[in-house]
């Protein structure tokens, strides 16, 4: 008999007849640690998921001083964080390694030396217990992320209608993604330089605001937001025929901006931290909702970190509503990095065979 890809799995556990699968999912691609148990069951377009445990040890406090990541930073952390989240996870989810059927781990992109350490405590835990482990795109995990509703520890696979669009924006990319069915991904369009989210922790730098600039801005931004501004910036890209990007000429716009002002009080700061994410945000929609117009897109999905913030949903909704459109945006919790999406994701992936002798490599550009 041939099984549908997703219900094929070793059935382990105390629950063989319901072909229940339980996966163990670890991430580890940037500055937070992550290990997450799921059960799941059923075809793709059907599936039920139910979230087990689900944590994260975020490192910011450790990389803040420096403004930004330090990769062997991330890497010592990960290390000292692992085997302690392990023990965790399973204590919440009630299981030991034995009851896990799959395993997954994201492989790439990311911080290599920071995805290293998440694929060897992987290999090593799947090795020593006969577990199957899967590697995952950290970028198709935030594709995922949309799945798990607000507060809710039980759910189902959404309706996706299909052509769906993915406008991917975190800390590492920016890309506009064409997806025709489940796992078939074209990318057409991206960043030339710096990311989204990249610019926004740039730009937070040179206001003087803490790593991780995006949340902060955005707060400032929010107080400003229904005074009058004087501080115009450039929307880089805006009209160019492609699907393109371009946020490293905003960033150096904001910071000569920046050196021309004497004396930068909180009042400026809230003007530049305002018309800097307006700016962001008019790129990201008028390009974005033009690919959905272009290939008459049903479903947006709009994940990654810079997915957190308010105003980018907010627009995005009017947006979406004139397209009459389905949008799907993660939780805030689940738009920054978790280990939730790379279970869900490892959990749609088709079951590749892989030599057991086959070792798996961090891929820190890997493309979806
Ligand atoms: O997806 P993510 O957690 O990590 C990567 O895969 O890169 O994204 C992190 C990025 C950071 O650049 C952070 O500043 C940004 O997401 N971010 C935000 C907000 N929350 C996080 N950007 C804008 N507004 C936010 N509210
Ligand atoms: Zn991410």
């Amino acid at each position: 008999m041939v099984e549908h890809p997703l219900d094929v799995g070793r059935v382990r556990g105390s629950n063989p007849l319901s072909r229940t699968m339980r996966i163990l999912a670890i991430e580890t691609s940037c500055d937070e640690t992550a290990i997450s148990i799921i059960e799941a069951k059923g075809a793709k377009s059907k599936a039920q998921f139910k979230i087990l445990a689900n944590n994260v040890a975020t490192q910011i406090n450790i990389h803040q001083p420096y403004g930004g990541v330090v990769p062997m930073l991330a890497k010592r952390e990960h290390i000292k964080n692992l085997p302690i989240l392990l023990e965790k996870t399973l204590k919440e989810a009630k299981l030991k390694i034995n009851d896990i059927d799959k395993m997954a781990v994201t492989i790439g992109p990311g911080l290599e030396p920071a995805l290293w350490t998440g694929i060897v405590f992987a290999e090593e835990i799947a090795k020593t217990n006969k577990i199957p482990l899967v590697p995952v795109n950290h970028m198709e995990g935030h594709i995922f992320s949309i799945l798990v509703p607000e507060k809710k520890k039980t759910f189902k696979t959404l309706d996706v209608k299909f052509p769906a669009l993915a406008l991917l924006v975190s800390g590492g990319h920016t890309e506009i993604i064409l997806i025709k069915d489940w796992l078939k991904y074209e990318k057409i369009g991206q960043t030339r330089d710096d990311a989204a989210g990249e610019a926004f922790d740039k730009v937070a730098r040179l206001l003087g605001l803490p790593y991780p600039g995006g949340p902060e801005i955005s707060k400032l931004a929010s107080e400003m937001r229904h005074d009058p501004s004087h501080i115009t910036l450039p929307r880089p890209m805006l009209r160019t025929p492609d699907f393109d990007f371009s946020f490293s000429g905003l960033k150096t716009a904001v910071l000569y901006m920046v050196q021309k002002i004497e004396i930068l009080t909180l009042d400026i700061k809230k003007q530049i931290a305002r018309e800097f994410e307006d700016a962001v945000i008019d790129v990201l929609a008028f390009k974005t909702f033009k690919a959905v117009k272009k290939y008459k897109i049903k479903t947006l999905i709009v994940a990654g970190g810079v997915a957190a913030n308010r105003r980018l949903k907010e627009v995005f909704e009017i947006e979406a509503k004139k397209e009459k459109i389905k949008l799907l945006f993660p939780t805030r919790e689940l738009a920054t990095d978790n280990s939730l999406m790379i279970a869900l994701a490892a959990y749609f992936q088709k079951n590749k065979k892989r030599a057991s002798s086959q070792k798996l490599k961090a891929q820190g550009n890997l493309e979806l």
